[in-house]
């Protein structure tokens, strides 16, 4: 199919190289291209990079994208297909670059605009596609438009792109409605005017640093239907879209009731969550991507409940993926991870979308510690902590972040996996109050600690200054001792290592084509245990305490080794035939 709209929309001459790729791309089956054809996402294991902490070129302790572009070929060599880059744009960084002061362009301490247009080459070139994050619910109050809103009039045009409202009562001095801030406190900040008189109220979902954009405004459609451009001109092959289910917001903006506002849950339901309208946005994205070609998509992070309310994201014409967040939330239990297994193949499936399996991401306690907790779910929000009622063990921690790796990656579907869960790095538990930069901790006077904890740069080699992050000993977080062992140059060839078991289950996933199999359950020989059979591939997982006989048939991949002759508890294996 002829990618529509490239007329009225040629390439920039920077991204002229990239324009051939457009055309071939999008035209797949004839291309020499190397990169795979237009449903690539479809059984696509995608890398998140948090470019903060990945790797830092020049010692400033932050990582940059020149640090990123470095590491390209070990990503390359284990095994995924796609990079998703978390924001890399300038930003005062109140929220670690998820509070954006210009949509188009990098913040220096990252690097510069032509750092992004080469890494997203060279990824090419390696055949590894790159999504990049989009943040259309919040900009900073840096930005330009927010500057702009402060210094005009109430009923301005430019405060019209952000929601301002009066206050409520005599003087004003009651904020709009009841509504929370994700990150803890109110959601709205009263202005202070150029007389220094108190000015009216504006509404932000997170910090007080990250005003809300107004979706009803033309002008912000328009605006972010350029944002969306920019980047697809320099290639990028889609989005990771920024709380997706909170631009609309239900008209009139109604006070939460009493028990919406005492569920602090992700996604609970609440007027700023998940309201019919914002669909528009997504069909209308979808359109503007579809005049690239067929092979370049977005993906929704929507912490949206029930499974059906999700899909609704990634229905034909919407987006082509959404974070199953529903099984990054399931606990360590069978039967919970089998019905959620089996209500996402559902409702993705009627929706017409692989599911999209995620056990770790930049804002949740890292799976493999997680999971070794005995109470796993209020955690997601809250984090951990040197003071957290419960503190996991190490080796159970270890064990079951790898059985419960090797039991996602051999789902029919797309996977996410978050830098460092490749080499089993456990939530840095025991950062400093003062070191903390999270602004979940701050805003609610530590009382969750969020999410610093699975954000400490990660480790490349034990034995160079910052395990190898940086040239310098400078670290924006302070790294373990742990990370040391846990270095990826420890693991490299170490076939016991859980970086090589990442490795073995990558390639083993697309040699027998898991991804676009079809999974099947069957009886396992204790209850505790989950038994199921992908394409040629039988799965077993035990989740009990005491050890289950393995059928016969040969180990390909065991998330214990060397593997042992039974099903050991918290241990994963796969086995060729059935
Ligand atoms: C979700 C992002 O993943 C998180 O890191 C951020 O704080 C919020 N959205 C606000 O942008």
């Amino acid at each position: 199919m002829r990618p529509h709209g490239l007329e009225q929309n040629q390439p920039s001459e920077r991204s002229r190289s990239f324009g051939q790729r457009t055309r071939v791309v999008g035209m797949s089956n004839s291309s020499s291209h190397p990169l795979r054809p237009a449903d690539w996402w479809q059984d696509a294991v995608i890398y998140q990079v948090y470019p903060r902490s990945f790797a830092d070129s020049n010692g400033t302790g932050l990582g940059d994208l020149k640090g990123i572009q470095g590491h390209l070929g070990d990503l390359k060599s284990l095994g995924v297909d796609a990079v998703w880059l978390s924001p890399f744009y300038p930003s005062p960084q109140n929220d670690a670059g998820y509070d954006v002061s210009d949509y188009t362009d990098v913040d220096p301490s990252f690097g510069v605009l032509a750092d992004a247009e080469k890494l997203i080459f060279s990824a090419h070139e390696l055949g590894l596609r790159i999504i990049v994050d989009l943040v259309p619910n919040h900009s900073s109050s840096e930005h330009r438009w927010f500057q702009e809103a402060l210094a005009s009039t109430p009923g301005s045009n430019a405060r019209a792109r952000y929601i301002f409202r009066d206050g409520l009562g005599e003087d004003g001095d009651i904020p709009p409605n009841n509504w929370e801030s994700v990150f803890g406190g109110p959601a709205w900040t009263r202005i202070t005017q150029a007389d220094g008189s108190p000015g009216q109220w504006y509404l932000h979902l997170f910090d007080s640093s990250q005003p809300d954009f107004d979706w009803t405004n033309q002008e912000v459609w328009e605006h972010f239907d350029g944002v969306l451009r920019f980047w697809l001109d320099r290639g990028v092959d889609g989005f990771r879209v920024d709380v997706a289910h909170s631009l609309m917001k239900e008209p009139g903006l109604p006070d939460l009731s009493d028990a919406q506002l005492a569920d602090r849950s992700p996604g609970a339901a609440k007027p700023f969550w998940d309201q019919d309208a914002v669909h528009d946005v997504y069909r209308h994205w979808s359109g503007i991507l579809a005049e690239y070609g067929e092979d370049r998509i977005l993906c929704a992070e929507a912490w949206v409940w029930p499974l059906e309310r999700m899909a609704r994201y990634v229905r034909p014409g919407e987006m082509h993926q959404a974070f199953n967040f529903a099984y990054l939330s399931a606990p360590w239990q069978p039967e919970a991870l089998r019905d959620v297994i089996d209500e996402s193949l559902k409702a993705f499936g009627d929706a017409g979308a692989p599911s999209t399996w995620v056990l770790s991401n930049h804002d949740v306690v890292r799976h493999t510690s997680r999971l070794a907790l005995a109470d796993q779910e209020s955690i997601v929000p809250g984090g951990l902590g040197p003071n957290s009622p419960e503190r996991p063990d190490p080796a159970l921690a270890t064990r079951r972040g790898r059985a419960a790796t090797a039991l996602m990656l051999a789902l029919p579907g797309s996977a996410y996996l978050y830098q460092g869960e490749e080499l089993g790095l456990p939530e840095v538990i025991d950062i400093p109050d003062a070191l903390r930069e999270d602004p979940t901790f701050h805003r609610t006077n530590g009382e969750r600690y969020g999410r610093d904890g699975c954000r400490v740069p990660i480790p490349w080699v034990k034995d160079a200054p910052a395990f190898g992050f940086s040239p310098s000993r400078e670290t924006w977080l302070p790294q373990p001792e742990v990370f040391g062992e846990l270095a990826r140059d420890q693991q490299e060839g170490d076939p016991s290592s859980t970086l090589e078991l990442y490795k073995t289950l990558l390639q083993l996933r697309k040699e027998h084509a898991l991804g676009t199999g079809q999974l099947s359950w069957q009886e396992s020989a204790d209850p505790q245990a989950l038994r199921f059979q992908n394409g040629n591939v039988t799965v077993l997982c035990n989740f009990g305490n005491h050890p289950v006989a393995l059928p016969d048939g040969k180990i390909i991949a065991s998330s214990i080794w060397p593997a042992p002759s039974e099903l050991a508890p918290d241990h994963t294996v796969w086995i060729k035939g059935h």
